[in-house]
């Protein structure tokens, strides 16, 4: 028998077509999404044009991907959807350092390199140390950890977007951790960034008057037996957008200070030697605390 359409009603017709879907969280996922929809499109009533150029949206950022570009996360991104489906997915217990997004610049191969190495590969920008544990929630030290890092140079783009211009490999190292759980590397401190903006995302933003800046940060993946992997960043404290990423994936436990250290030679000379530094430099501490696994 025919339903008849009325405004109010058409959701429950839409709702009893997936009713028969076998996969129970499936059929939970598009009945929801149907209703959401639905009380979308009664709140705001759309014209015709407007649902048309939100159509036209969409293909758009369809078109605009490709292997290397994905505009339907960058989409996600800003709609701080992406955040939120990452912080669901990781409640902490108490104490265990928070994730974040990770973003379209990660490279599955990051090489390979020592504890101490400078993953900084050109040598411009100004030089700093990033150094801590990888602990157990319970203070546990965690050594042969895995710690998969990358950042974006001080002018603020990653190697992939430069291939002409960085050498492949540089902001971006594999360390593991000693047997007391540390870790060191050198690098420069990073430079904010704006997100891909060239696109139906960038249009999105213009249009709304927002930036497309993403704080100072570098990207860290940490992985050690028997404990949740970690997706997660630090975000130089004092960053221009710090308080306005446009992904809005700051979270205040994240920020480390980069402390202004003038002249180790002088002020802590073993330290220095350790370092293998003789300028002035920045020094980031920062403990990565995983939760097990369970
Ligand atoms: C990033 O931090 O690499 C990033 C995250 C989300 C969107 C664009 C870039
Ligand atoms: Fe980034």
């Amino acid at each position: 028998m025919a339903t008849d359409f009325t405004e109010e009603t058409a959701i429950d017709a839409v709702a009893e077509s997936f009713a028969a879907t076998p996969d129970p969280r499936l059929r939970e996922l598009l009945t929801s999404l149907a209703r959401h929809l639905h009380a979308f499109v009664r709140e705001t009533e759309p014209t015709i044009g407007e649902w048309q150029q939100a159509i036209d949206f969409l293909t758009a950022t369809g078109h605009m991907c490709d292997d290397e570009r994905q505009e339907f996360i960058l989409l996600s991104d800003v709609f701080g959807i992406s955040m939120l489906v990452e912080t669901i997915n990781n409640r902490k217990t108490a104490g265990a350092t928070e994730s974040t997004v990770l973003g379209p610049f990660h490279v599955v191969t990051s090489p390979r390199r020592e504890l101490g190495d400078n993953i900084d590969l050109v040598g411009t920008g100004p030089q700093c140390v990033v150094e801590g544990r990888v602990l157990s929630v319970d203070g546990t030290p965690l050594p042969g950890a895995q710690i998969d890092v990358w950042q974006a140079n001080d002018q603020g783009f990653y190697d992939v977007q430069q291939p002409d211009v960085q050498p492949r490999g540089n902001g971006r190292g594999l360390f593991t951790t000693g047997q007391d759980g540390a870790f060191w590397f050198r690098t420069i401190v990073p430079s904010h960034y704006p997100i891909p903006h060239d696109g139906p995302v960038g249009t999105l933003l213009e249009a709304t008057r927002r930036h497309p800046y993403r704080p100072a940060h570098i990207h860290f993946i940490v992985t050690a037996p028997g404990h949740r992997p970690l997706t997660t960043h630090i975000f130089v404290a004092g960053s221009p957008y710090i308080e306005s990423d446009a992904v809005f994936a700051v979270k205040k436990s994240l920020i480390t200070e980069f402390t202004e250290v003038d002249d180790p030679a002088l002020h802590d000379p073993e330290r220095a030697a350790r370092y293998g530094l003789t300028g002035p430099f920045r020094l980031a501490t920062f403990d990565i605390v995983l939760q097990p696994q369970g």
